[in-house]
């Protein structure tokens, strides 16, 4: 039996486990994933066995950077993004990858498409984008928008962090009081606000959804918080006439692509709750 693992900390809130058990046992793979608990101070240790244990694992909070440097190889995408969230054993080799930026760009094309009836996979070419948060998701975000050609607007309550991540994908910081500067096709939270147990808020005011809008277009609001689906940013946004995205469908085809690495086999539809 193969074994594989997300390690995180906290984890017993991942949902990878029930993902990626539901995908193996759809396709008869004799494997098992677990959740792994591993403290930063742990890290080092973990990486020392990791490889003689497992064949591939998932890297969440607060590991995606620093497990870097205890790999062989690192794709490109990943070492622009500066962050590695699926880590394959090829050979005996430990190998690095991001699939958050590829979860999160086809989420956000699947569900664009759902909702315009001419739908251009360039949609967001040349168009304001504003991302709120600038942790190491907000890399991968900002990494796939600038793939897709867009104008690359960060906020965040630490400003210096937003500074430095637009200037670090050609983009532009906003302080808070800036945000009706612009009219944004698409807003994306890429911060914790808004998760379980704090379904009532969000980084982003009620009332500067309708200073957003330019009515007839369709403007698009995705939030990266999964848990719960329905997050209060998405609900703001839609009173305003926003069409949302859920972060579940990231979680999902971000899943979906790490098991591919992990298994050379398309990922077959699973239901989780
Ligand atoms: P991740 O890897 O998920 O991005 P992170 O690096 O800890 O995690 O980043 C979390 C993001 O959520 C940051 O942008 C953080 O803002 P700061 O840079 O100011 O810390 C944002 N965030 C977390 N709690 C927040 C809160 N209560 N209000 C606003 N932003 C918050």
């Amino acid at each position: 039996m193969k074994h594989f693992c997300v390690i995180g900390s906290p984890i017993s809130h991942s949902r990878s486990p029930a993902l990626h058990n539901a995908a193996f046992q759809a396709l008869a793979i004799d494997a098992r994933y677990d959740a792994v608990e591993v403290l930063p101070e742990n890290l080092k240790e973990f990486m020392s066995t990791f490889g003689d244990i497992y064949s591939g694992m998932n890297v969440t909070i607060p590991h995606k950077e620093t497990v870097m440097k205890y790999l062989d190889e690192v794709d490109d995408c990943a070492r622009s993004i500066g962050a590695v969230n699926t880590v394959v054993v090829d050979g005996g080799k430990l190998i690095g990858y991001n699939t958050d930026w590829s979860g999160f760009t086809q989420a956000l094309l699947e569900g664009v498409k759902k909702s315009v009836a001419d739908f251009d996979a360039a949609f967001l070419m040349h168009k304001p984008v504003l991302v709120v948060g600038a942790g190491g998701a907000a890399r991968a975000i900002c990494f796939a928008l600038k793939q897709l050609g867009a104008v690359l607007y960060v906020t965040n309550r630490t400003h210096e962090k937003a500074q430095k991540l637009a200037s670090d994908f050609g983009g532009h910081a906003l302080h808070a009081d800036e945000l009706s500067k612009i009219q944004p096709l698409l807003v994306v939270n890429v911060t914790s606000v808004g998760m379980t147990p704090h379904e009532n808020e969000s980084p982003v005011s009620a009332d500067q959804w309708a200073q957003w809008r330019v009515s007839p277009i369709q403007q698009f609001a995705f939030d990266c918080v999964y848990a719960p689906r329905d997050t209060q940013f998405l609900k703001d946004s839609e009173v305003a006439g926003f069409k949302s995205i859920t972060g579940e469908t990231m979680f999902i085809h971000q899943g979906a692509q790490a098991f591919e690495l992990f298994t050379g086999r398309k990922a077959p539809p699973v239901a989780i709750d």
